[in-house]
């Protein structure tokens, strides 16, 4: 039934850690199913989908989305998170044995970046040819309403002083520059754009000193390029995760949802309904 509306679930920080996890494993299987049944239309999930930057984890959620049917470029949207791009143990070891220069390790980083992108291939391009690469726009013509979705990688390379944890985030430049084109722009006009990145854009969600004390090792270096070029874009909303924490707010008339943690409570969703009015809707639901 068309009802005019098009429902987009998002999860985020699935954080992965190999096929012994039967429970998360179930966990996925039972929100995957909920999914199907309530009827969505796409779902996106927003980075850290392994927790050790093990490809291996990438499989498991590839084969769950095969499994239930949302292994299409139509059916779902995924992003890599700093979990997937970056091993912290790894990054130190061969950085005190082997590899202390920055180039070097940012070309490693762009590799297993290119790798994510390669590896969900059919969920960023669709088809076969060309590169799989960030930024993409994925344009989904549903009855009522042509959703775009504009995403972008905002992991940052570890580094030992400026991203001790690996966890800052960064859209760099390349990326913001791409949005450039007047035809792009005018497509994106006829659209509603959601934005989606990794990272959050306003970290803190607490009082407590503590939070704040490890803000600047969780935070979107430059977050209002990023935020400029959303509303250059006419987005209506971002969608992010990274910092474990089921949350929306709004900053200059755009809502940013942050999809918190599959990992921490696997129950719980964000439900995002689009009508054909330009209208949308929000709330995190909790599975019975
Ligand atoms: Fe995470
Ligand atoms: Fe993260």
């Amino acid at each position: 039934m068309n009802t005019g509306e098009v429902k987009i679930a998002h999860l985020s920080d699935l954080h992965v850690s190999g096929r012994k996890d039967h429970r998360q494993l179930e966990d996925l299987d039972r929100m995957l199913d909920h999914l199907n049944t309530a009827g969505f239309d796409h779902l996106v999930i927003s980075g850290d989908l392994s927790n050790t930057a093990n490809s291996g984890d990438w499989g498991v959620v590839k084969e769950k989305l095969e499994k239930h049917g949302r292994y299409h470029w139509e059916k779902t949207t995924v992003i890599a998170g700093n979990h997937d791009l970056i091993n912290l143990e790894e990054e130190m070891r061969f950085y005190n044995a082997l590899n202390p220069l920055p180039l070097l390790r940012k070309k490693a980083f762009d590799r297993k970046l290119a790798n994510f992108c390669r590896y969900f291939r059919e969920l960023i391009t669709g088809e076969e040819g060309g590169t799989p690469i960030y930024p993409f726009v994925k344009i989904i013509n549903y009855p009522s309403v042509r959703i775009a979705i504009t995403a972008f990688n905002s992991v940052f390379p570890w580094y030992p002083a400026d991203n001790p944890l690996g966890a800052r985030g960064e859209v760099d430049q390349k990326q913001l520059d791409a949005f450039s084109s007047e035809s792009l722009l005018s497509t994106l006009r006829e659209c509603f754009v959601i934005g989606l990145c990794h990272h959050a854009y306003k970290v803190y969600g607490t009082d407590s000193l503590i939070d704040q004390a490890f803000d600047w090792t969780m935070e979107l270096k430059n977050r209002e390029a990023f935020l400029d070029l959303m509303i250059t874009l006419h987005a209506r909303v971002v969608l992010h995760g990274h910092f474990h924490r089921f949350q929306s707010y709004v900053v200059k008339d755009l809502t940013f949802i942050n999809g918190g943690s599959f990992r921490i409570i696997p129950k719980q969703y964000s439900e995002l309904i689009v009508d054909g009015k330009g209208g949308f809707t929000q709330r995190f639901i909790m599975l019975p």
